[in-house]
C-alpha cells in the first residue's frame, strides 16, 4: 500500500545517521549488528547505495579475529545507552576494531543481507565493487564462528543472551540462573526512559547481563581464555548462519571464486538436526555448560524453516499452525509458546510478536513452497506495521504496540515484502 511504502521510507530516512541506521532514536542510539543487516534488506529498495553503506560501515568495525561486533558506538552518546563505549573500552583490547564497539556478537544474518542488497541493483553493486569488498570480510566473520565459537558438533555457541538477539527468552532462564556472578555496581537503565518497565528485561536479568559482559570483557574477549559461564547453542543462530553460508556460495559464484560454502552449509544442516525435539515438535537450544536441552517451544526453534533440505519440515509447520503459535489466528507469530506458564504478552522476548522473526518465517514459508501463506503473513506485517506506527513488538493476542515506535527493522522488513 502507498501508505506503508511512504511511511516506512520516512522511518528509514529519520533513523539514517550518514553511514548507517540506528534501530530507533532514543532507545537504541548506536549501530547494532543484526539490526543493520535486516535494515539493509529494506533500505535496498529505497537506496541500494545506502544499503551497501549500511553493511560496509558494520564490516568496517570488524575485529582482527573476524568477529562482527554486536554494537558499534556512536561518539558522545555514552550516557544514552548501557552498557556503552566506556563500559567496553574496546580500544584497550588487542585486535579490536578501529572504532569503539561492544565485544559480543549477534546472529549472522549479514551475508544473506549482502546478497539481497546486491540483487536489488547488480549494476550499481558491480560498479562499486560491493561484493568484492564485502566477501573477504564476510568469510572472515564465518571463519570466526567456525574456529572460535563452535562446539564439537560444529554448531556455534553464544556466550551471552544478547548474542542470541532474544535477550530474555525463557529458554535462557536456567542457563542464566546457573551464572553465579552478579554485577556489583549500580545497574543503569536508560532504556526505561523509552519503554515501559513491563516491556523490558528485569533488573535481576540486567545484573546478570552486565556481570557476564564484564567477565568476557575482562578476559579481553578472548574466546580461548574466557571461561564463559553462559554457553548456549541456538537453533535460530544456526539457521541464519546456514542461510548466510548459502548466500556466500552465491556471492562466490558471482565473483568467480571457487569455495566450499555449500558443503559447509550441508554439514551445519546435518548438525542442526541434533537440536530437534520430537516431542515438542521444534528445534531447541542446548545449554553447553549443563549439557541440558532447553525444552521450550520458542520462536528460535521455528527459524530453521529457512534452511533447505530440512528433515522435519512437516512437524515444524504443524507446530507453527498449532495451539502454541497459532499462525493466522495470533498476531504475526508470538516469540514464545502461547500455552506455556512463562508466556508474557508484553515483556520483550517472552511472548511478544516481532517483525524480524515474522520476516524470516515468510522466507521460511516460501522455502517450503507455501506462497499463499507467506503472502498472508507478509500482508499482516504491512498492516500491523502501519497501524502500530512501526512498533518494536506487539502483543500477539491483541496486537497492542509495545517497546519503542518507528523502529527501523519493522519499517525495513515490512517494506521489503511490499515493493
Ligand atoms: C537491548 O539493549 O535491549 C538490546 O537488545 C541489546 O542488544
Amino acid at each position: 500500500s502507498p501508505d506503508l511504502v511512504s511511511e516506512a521510507t520516512r522511518v528509514l530516512m529519520e533513523n539514517w545517521r550518514g553511514l548507517y541506521t540506528v534501530p530507533a532514536s532514543g532507545l537504541y542510539p548506536h549501530q547494532w549488528s543484526w539490526d543493520s543487516a535486516f535494515i539493509a534488506v529494506g533500505l535496498r529498495h529505497v537506496s541500494p547505495r545506502r544499503a551497501q553503506q549500511e553493511l560496509e560501515s558494520l564490516l568496517g568495525a570488524q575485529w582482527a579475529d573476524g568477529r562482527l561486533p554486536q554494537i558499534v558506538f556512536a561518539s558522545g552518546r555514552d550516557d544514552e545507552y548501557s552498557p556503552g563505549a566506556s563500559f567496553w573500552r574496546s580500544e584497550l583490547i588487542p585486535g579490536s576494531a578501529p572504532v569503539p564497539t561492544a565485544g559480543l556478537i549477534q546472529p549472522p544474518n549479514h551475508a544473506w543481507a549482502a546478497l539481497l542488497v546486491h540483487e536489488a541493483d547488480p549494476e550499481e553493486s558491480r560498479r562499486r565493487r560491493f561484493l568484492d569488498r564485502a566477501y573477504p570480510r564476510l568469510v572472515a566473520w564465518h571463519e570466526y564462528l567456525r574456529r572460535r565459537r563452535s562446539d564439537e558438533a560444529g554448531l556455534a555457541f553464544t556466550v551471552h543472551p544478547w548474542e542470541t538477539g532474544m535477550d530474555n527468552s525463557p529458554a535462557w532462564d536456567a542457563p542464566l540462573a546457573a551464572v553465579r556472578g552478579t554485577f556489583g555496581g549500580n545497574v543503569p537503565r536508560p532504556d526505561l526512559r523509552h519503554a515501559d518497565v513491563t516491556e523490558r528485561p528485569s533488573n535481576a536479568e540486567y545484573e546478570k547481563y552486565l556481570s557476564l559482559a564484564a567477565t568476557y570483557r575482562d578476559a579481553g574477549c578472548d574466546d580461548s581464555v574466557a571461561a564463559t559461564p553462559f554457553r548456549v547453542t541456538d537453533p535460530g543462530v544456526t539457521a541464519l548462519w546456514i542461510r548466510s553460508e548459502l548466500a556466500l556460495g552465491r556471492i562466490a559464484e558471482e565473483l568467480g571464486i571457487e569455495a566450499d560454502h555449500a558443503d559447509r552449509a550441508a554439514a551445519l544442516t546435518e548438525a542442526l538436526e541434533d537440536l530437534w525435539d520430537a516431542e515438542l515438535g521444534c528445534y531447541v537450544p542446548v545449554d553447553r555448560v549443563s549439557c541440558e536441552p532447553q525444552r521450550f517451544r520458542s520462536i528460535t526453534g521455528l527459524l530453521p524453516l529457512i534452511v533447505p533440505d530440512l528433515l522435519h519440515v512437516d512437524e515444524l509447520l504443524g507446530t507453527l499452525h498449532g495451539e502454541h503459535f497459532r499462525l493466522g489466528r495470533s498476531v504475526l507469530v508470538p516469540s514464545f509458546d502461547l500455552t506455556a506458564p512463562e508466556f508474557d504478552t508484553s515483556r520483550y522476548w517472552r511472548g511478544p510478536a516481532w517483525f524480524n522473526t515474522a520476516w524470516v518465517l515468510v522466507n521460511g514459508l516460501l522455502e517450503c513452497g507455501l506462497e499463499t501463506e507467506a503472502r498472508v503473513l507478509a500482508d499482516t506485517m504491512g498492516a500491523r506495521a502501519v497501524e502500530s506506527d512501526f512498533a518494536e513488538y506487539l502483543d500477539p493476542i491483541t496486537g497492542a504496540a509495545h517497546g519503542t515506535r518507528r523502529f527501523s527493522w519493522t519499517a525495513a522488513l515490512s517494506l521489503d515484502l511490499h515493493v
